[in-house]
């Protein structure tokens, strides 16, 4: 093992950032795992390099089934707005489901696990997903009169209803944005108004942590939030947890909410022919929070997502249709999307969906749902294995599971979290990637090949076929590989997974994801079109990236971004709140948390009704997700002389950093103070931080 050495013998310049860490052992893929691997060819990666680009994504088209062929790979004419399989036409629900009738309509699309442990599994074979489908794209279209093109929006747990009404959605050409469920009634309402959706489609409740949660109510919210914003819901479409007395008190509304349940009989036995769209039309918008404040609807096409999610579940997630793959992430994130919904169903797979909290009712949940359904792909983020570690360090080895595959997603794994994840979930035995990628990306980006490369504790590893990363300095100079420092990563090629623009805000799309490095606006040539991911990064001298976290002012919590400036506007609201900063700080189990700092308008004083207003404001207009770790009431904010709030000094206290030189502020005294609140009396060791933690809030 050898020590990195940032910059070692040369000085940093400002543009550049080191950092120091330790090398990690390299641990080769299993023997068992490579024997049935569905990718171990290496000149996988000579046949996806530049030189073959685009045409090397022939190979993934060709996994998906077209009602007509493209003649045109990637048009570039509109750029940075690249089109893909140009001239192809395809309906993703047959892709999911139709196509594999003929071989496997007897087998489980998808196994329902409901939270409440004696509550029976629910096996969907294929035949049934296709008549579920069916039904409910006829109730689509004839009662809720969706049609091509119009969007909609979903506001669904984890229930077989999300995925059969995504694909429902998907049959018939119309572009579902499912928001998560666990979001308030108004972030939806939010997204409906910035979507133009006329209908939402819900659900009366569902289990989260043996409770029942009444989720209609938020629907009301979102309705009325939308009014407000000039955008008016016709229909609100309810499903039910159970047949019979709806989970929810919430009244229905007359003449705009429905029970499914009461309608979805006079659709029984329909059939909807899936409508054939184009390659570069919408499949669906996901949202998420960009620095700005309002959330971006990232817009995924239907031809080139589905064929860079089906490659990649292929050949990075080794998705065989033998296969019981168990991905624990939410569907109403992007992950969900990708890989529960879309990539493993085009291949045949069996997908479990579990409804609820990880580690309910005990540590040993988990691993009893592995041992009993015989899951062998296991996918989740560092958020829930130190969960899982942490609620029972030694519960995996009492289940009899074996997984040959397993994930890990959504921010940065320490190499002592990962090791557990190998040895203790894995078992020693099966092969772990580390995969890196976006909302925005559609698919994984960087990741090892399964069985191609050895895994590095703590590193994502080199990119996946057909993904050409770089690392620039704040200059626009590349960073070479083995130099010790970090930098802004970029993809220097468009790929097929790649969101086609920001719903409505093509400028916005264009300023935040591909002005930073473009040296010629007008260029048509993707060459001169880096894609700015806004993470940093650092490229060992083997070509393992490690990823060191967001450069920008969002915050990964539990693997999700949230934009400090939605939860800050949140606390505005509050009547005696003047100004509000949130911070990242470090969290044992959720990664990062946010930690909000707030002064009061003149003559209020501090009490902690104040506090708890803070937390439910952020509660109601974004979601429990958000909830600060603590919520400091201060004097006033450190500022410069021009009167910004120094974010940057507020990081550096929450996580016993050095706050560095504030002698220059307009009010240094108040840092002093701050700190004593939140570290108490006394001095306090400072000490390093990660990258992320360091660089937070500096000017660049
Ligand atoms: C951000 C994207 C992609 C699905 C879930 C999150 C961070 C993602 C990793 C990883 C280190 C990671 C990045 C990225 N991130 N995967 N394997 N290692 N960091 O999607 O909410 O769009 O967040 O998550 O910072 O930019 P998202």
């Amino acid at each position: 093992m050898s020590e990195s050495q940032a910059g070692a013998g040369g000085a940093l310049s400002e543009a550049q950032i080191a950092v120091h860490w330790k090398e990690e052992t390299k641990i080769p893929p299993p023997p068992e795992f490579v024997g049935q691997a569905n990718l171990t060819d290496p000149g996988v990666f000579e046949r996806f390099s530049l030189d073959n680009f685009p045409e090397c994504f022939k190979e993934y088209a060709e996994l998906l089934s077209w009602d007509t062929y493209w003649h045109t790979m990637l048009d570039t004419s509109d750029a940075p707005c690249w089109k893909w399989f140009v001239g192809g036409r395809l309906n993703a629900s047959y892709n999911c489901v139709d196509r594999h009738l003929e071989k496997y309509k007897n087998k489980a699309a998808l196994i329902y696990v409901p939270e409440p442990e004696d509550e029976a599994h629910v096996a969907i074979t294929y035949r049934e997903l296709y008549v579920r489908v069916n039904e409910l794209a006829a109730l689509l279209r004839d009662f809720a009169g969706l049609k091509k093109g119009d969007r909609v929006t979903l506001h669904m747990p984890m229930v077989p209803e999300l995925p059969v009404t995504m694909l429902a959605c998907a049959r018939l050409g119309v572009i579902h944005s499912e928001v998560f469920g666990g979001f308030s009634g108004k972030s939806c309402g939010e997204r409906i108004a910035d979507s133009g959706s006329r209908v939402l489609i819900t659900i009366d409740g569902y289990w989260r942590s043996g409770t029942k949660i009444d989720h209609k109510g938020n629907a009301d919210i979102a309705v009325e939030t939308a009014e407000s914003l000039d955008q008016t819901v016709e229909k609100v479409l309810v499903w039910k947890r159970y047949a019979g007395e709806p989970l929810s008190k919430t009244p229905m509304v007359e003449g705009r909410d429905y029970f499914v349940d009461d309608i979805l009989p006079d659709y029984r036995g329909r059939r909807v022919d899936p409508v054939p769209v184009a390659a570069e039309d919408p499949l669906f918008l996901m949202y998420t929070s960009g620095t700005t404040g309002r959330p971006k609807g990232c817009q995924h096409s239907t031809g080139g997502y589905m064929a860079y999610v089906t490659g990649t579940s292929k050949y990075i997630e080794d998705i065989h249709p033998e296969d019981v793959y168990w991905c624990m992430a939410d569907i109403g994130w992007i992950t969900g999307h990708s890989y529960i919904v879309y990539g493993p169903l085009a291949l045949a797979a069996t997908s479990v969906m579990y409804e609820g909290v990880p580690t309910y009712p005990d540590a040993g949940r988990a691993w009893r749902i592995a041992e009993r359904l015989d899951v062998n792909i296991f996918h989740t983020a560092p958020t829930t294995i130190r969960m899982l570690r942490k609620a029972g360090p030694d519960e995996a080895k009492k289940y009899n599971y074996r997984f040959k595959h397993m994930t890990t997603v959504g921010e940065p794994i320490e190499p002592l979290v990962w090791n557990w994840y190998h040895q203790v979930v894995g078992k020693s035995q099966a092969v772990i990637v580390d995969t890196w990628w976006q909302t925005e990306t559609g698919g994984f980006l960087c990741s090892t090949t399964p069985g191609l490369h050895p895994m590095k504790p703590g590193s994502a590893g080199p990119a996946v076929p057909g993904i050409h990363p770089v690392i620039f300095d704040e200059d626009g100079n590349e960073i070479p590989s083995g130099s010790g420092i970090a930098g802004n990563i970029c993809i220097r090629n468009p790929w097929p997974g790649a969101f086609q623009t920001i719903w409505g805000d093509r400028e916005r799309f264009v300023e935040t994801y591909y002005a930073k490095y473009c040296k010629d606006p007008k260029s048509k040539d993707w060459r001169d079109w880096p894609y700015f991911a806004g993470d940093g990064a650092m490229l060992s001298d083997d070509g393992y990236y490690r990823i060191l976290g967001r450069v920008d002012d969002v915050i990964n919590v539990s693997g999700h971004r949230l934009g400090t400036k939605e939860l800050e506007s949140a606390a505005l609201t509050v009547d005696e709140v003047a100004e509000a900063a949130v911070v990242p700080v470090a969290d044992d189990v959720k990664g990062r948390a946010p930690e909000m700092y707030v002064s009061l308008k003149p003559g209020i004083a501090a009490d902690d009704q104040v506090e708890k207003r803070i937390v439910t404001a952020i509660e109601g207009m974004i979601g429990k997700i958000a909830r600060p770790k603590h919520v400091y009431i201060v004097p006033d904010m450190p500022k410069t002389r021009s009167g910004k709030i120094m974010r940057r000094v507020l990081a550096a206290i929450s996580n016993t950093l050095d706050v560095g030189d504030v002698t220059t502020l307009a009010n240094p005294d108040v840092v002093e103070d701050i700190r004593v609140m939140v570290q108490g009396e006394g001095k306090v060791e400072t000490r390093k931080g990660p990258e992320d933690l360091e660089r937070f809030g500096q000017e660049t």
